[in-house]
């Protein structure tokens, strides 16, 4: 039986951040009534700092209400001045900056800090890269992206936490409380940003900005949750999204920004437009120029335009044609005024310059480290690794063993790579230089030339093991570098491949943006990890985890395909009428084979029917086992306030110390839609000993077993699901219960 579920659906929307106080909403009032509409539309431009010609005269006039990527404190501070001590009215810019994965210590990438699975970690990141950013006045980051991403073509899957909608949303969360604290006004804290909203993450065959089609199951399942979560958790602003849905652009996208943002979620902080997105609405063809986009992206409710000059050029002559009301101007610029109060901006604007410079502090260092040590999965192990503290001559071989720029990844401006510490110099430093042959075959990761290839297979017959550094440079990822083929570029299979051959011990670590149809590379070595894009310590951590002072902890954030046209490929996915339980392969068939003889199921010919590795995986030094899961009952009412314990035992059966994540999947049996075949529902790391075991216990409410259906509205059906608990999406023992009216 289907019920509506709004109550069962809505714990984080009763959350919502609304946070306004008396004393502000009457200072607001009192500004505006002094504002001239130019004034006004000012507090919605926002500049980037590249005009800087221009802008502090802009400034002093009141038409500029934030400046996006300036960074040097002095001129921070000079711009401030123009705006509170020049112009008419006094009121503060905010300073904006993409801080994504770190400011001047750099992180992994998001998409290897999800790789953690440890939000604690994520969070002190956050904190830590707003210490640094605050400190060059940035009170403002466009980070969490919370687009969850199913397709590693997409170049910017390297900013999100990967596919699945619950680790999207701990590790958005995780970040919003490091980057805000409980205080925004601390001077040391950041408004965070929500991004993007919405739908970007499901671009059209993974290409940058393109179309998406979203029915709205998919919508309100899978793409809306994290940033509900986000505007219940308090995150002070949202970003638009480039992508149309359906046919709609976010920016101009009133149902989204206005029925879903503010009325249903309650968000009331500020919503900005990604860069230049209102203008674009004329790209799209919904806007016949900035007039109809102004128009659009004003009634959407969108607060800012970033650097998109409609609002500033149109706004204005739209309001005194009387085709846009006042009032609306005026919601908007309340949002604005609100977030730079809510900052204390009124009352501090300036940075501190005697402030000692937070850039770099070794308990930065240390936490960059310990997020790439975590971040780093293990794949593949033969027993090569680790390596141990005397393990001989060691050949360190690769594009990316010594490539201090391309380890920050794609969001790193504030990156100085002479603070990287690459493989190569951390293990130079931990083996001694006289036991370390460097030969790195390749310039860089596309190089073609085989030139150096000889060169890396000397090293290695002269060293007893070799590990070799591949994978992408930092510019393959990211905004705009989506890429149609996902295998290893330049000859770095060539590379591979020599040195394989020279019958040494190879392990083979992958630094890359997202993760690469590297199957074949992955067969040559003789153990495997995968680093994504570490920062400034993915050396002195991959040092730690190849000679094993560190165990690798790290998980799949990501469905690991064999070949790109896999893609999109995701652990959540559907059974389909025709799941396949065995498969052909390609090669297997005769010529002139009957048409049935493969089976005529769900699966590829060429690929099969599984990724190279699944969602969640990651091995470790150690071993562990999990229990099946013991229920508290076998069955929960839909009404039930309380929730189904499902507890586990995880035991740690190997000889080190190690952690283990253990996640909690649920299958949905039948329902009104077809299901996936499971979805993660909770997950949680442990830290075990040698032999020690420790009972992880989580809570299912059934809001949790709700769903959407064809109208977007909740529902929650009883009927029979399965649970389980296990290291990956793809172990473990499901047990019955079900949901009862
Ligand atoms: C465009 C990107 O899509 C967005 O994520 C970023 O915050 C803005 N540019 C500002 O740099």
């Amino acid at each position: 039986m289907a019920l509506a579920a709004a109550a069962f659906m809505g714990v984080a929307c009763c959350m919502a951040a609304t946070g306004r106080d008396a004393a502000t909403e009457a200072r607001i009032d009192s500004l505006m009534a002094r504002m001239t509409l130019q004034e006004k539309i000012g507090q919605l431009n926002q500049l980037n700092a590249a005009r800087f010609d221009t802008l502090g005269a802009a400034v002093a006039q009141g038409r500029v209400g934030s400046i996006i990527n300036e960074v040097d404190p002095e001129v921070v501070n000079s711009l401030q001045r123009k705006a509170v001590e020049e112009s008419r009215l006094g009121i503060p810019l905010i300073f904006a900056r993409d801080v994504i994965h770190g400011f001047n210590t750099v992180f992994p990438i998001p998409l290897g800090q999800a790789a953690t699975w440890n939000p604690q970690l994520v969070e002190e990141a956050a904190r830590i890269a707003a210490v640094e950013a605050t400190a060059s006045g940035i009170r403002w980051t466009f980070s969490p992206m919370m687009d969850v991403s199913r397709d590693a073509r997409w170049g910017r899957i390297a900013e999100s936490a990967g596919e699945d909608p619950l680790l999207n949303e701990r590790m958005g969360l995780a970040m919003i409380r490091g980057y805000q604290t409980d205080n925004l006004a601390d001077p040391t804290a950041m408004a965070a940003c929500a991004k993007h909203f919405a739908g970007y993450g499901f671009s059209e065959a993974g290409k940058d900005y393109n179309t998406t089609w979203l029915p709205l199951p998919l919508l309100e399942d899978v793409v809306l949750p994290p940033f509900e979560a986000a505007a219940g958790a308090g995150v002070a602003t949202f970003m638009t999204s480039f992508n149309d849905i359906n046919g709609v652009p976010s920016s101009g996208n009133s149902w989204l920004m206005r029925d879903v943002l503010r009325d249903r979620w309650r968000f009331d902080g500020v919503l900005v437009s990604d860069w230049n997105a209102i203008t674009e609405m004329i790209n799209h063809g919904v806007a016949a120029d900035k007039l109809h986009a102004t128009m659009l992206a004003a009634t959407a409710g969108v607060d800012i335009d970033m650097e998109g000059h409609a609002y500033p050029d149109a706004m204005e002559a739209l309001v005194r044609e009387g085709r846009l009301d006042e009032t609306v101007v005026d919601g908007l610029v309340r949002n604005v005024l609100r977030l730079k109060f809510r900052l204390g901006l009124f009352d501090n604007p300036y940075i501190d310059l005697s402030r000692p410079s937070p850039a770099y502090a070794p308990a930065h260092l240390a936490a960059a480290t310990r997020a790439a040590e975590e971040g780093t999965i293990l794949l593949k192990n033969g027993g090569m690794l680790p390596l141990g503290l005397k393990p001989g001559k060691v050949a360190v071989i690769g594009p990316m063993a010594d490539a201090p720029y391309d380890q920050g990844g794609t969001w790193a401006p504030d990156l100085q790579h002479e603070r990287s510490v690459t493989p190569l110099a951390a293990l130079r430093r931990l083996y001694g230089e006289e036991n370390v042959i460097h030969a790195p075959g390749l310039g860089y990761t596309r190089d073609k030339s085989l030139d150096g290839i000889q060169a890396a297979v000397k090293a290695a017959r002269e060293a007893d093991v070799a590990v070799c550094f591949v994978g992408e440079e930092a510019v393959m990822s990211g905004e705009a570098h989506s890429m149609a083929d996902l295998g290893l570029k330049g000859a770095q299979t060539a590379l591979l491949e020599a040195v394989c051959a020279t019958g040494k011990p190879v392990a083979v670590v992958f630094m890359a943006g997202r993760p690469l149809t590297a199957g074949k590379e992955i067969d040559m070595a003789d153990a495997v990890l995968y680093a994504f894009h570490g920062g400034t310590m993915a050396g002195e951590a991959l040092a730690n985890i190849i000679s094993g002072k560190a165990n690798p902890s790290g998980k799949l954030p990501v469905t690991m395909a064999r070949m790109t046209g896999q893609y999109p490929m995701y652990y959540a996915h559907k059974n389909t009428g025709r799941p396949p339980e065995w498969t052909v392969d390609l090669d297997s068939i005769p010529v002139e084979a009957l048409q049935t003889s493969t089976g005529c199921t769900s699966y590829y010919l060429d690929a099969g029917k599984d990724p190279l590795y699944p969602f969640g995986y990651g091995l470790s030094y150690t071993t562990f086992d999990i229990s099946a899961p013991r229920l508290s009952a076998s069955s929960i009412a839909i009404g039930s306030e309380t929730p189904l314990t499902v507890e586990c035992t995880v035991t740690n059966t190997g000889d080190r110390e190690g952690a283990e994540t253990v996640q909690l999947y649920v299958r949905d049996l039948v329902g009104s839609l077809a299901r996936p075949v499971k979805e993660l529902k909770d997950f949680r790391k442990v830290t075990l000993k040698p032999g020690e075991s420790k009972v992880v216990s989580f809570a299912l409410t059934p809001g949790q077993l709700s769903f959407h259906g064809l109208d977007g509205k909740p529902l929650i059906e009883a009927g029979d699901f399965q649970v389980w608990t296990a290291g990956n999406s793809v172990d473990g023992t499901p047990v019955s219960f079900s949901l009862t009216d």
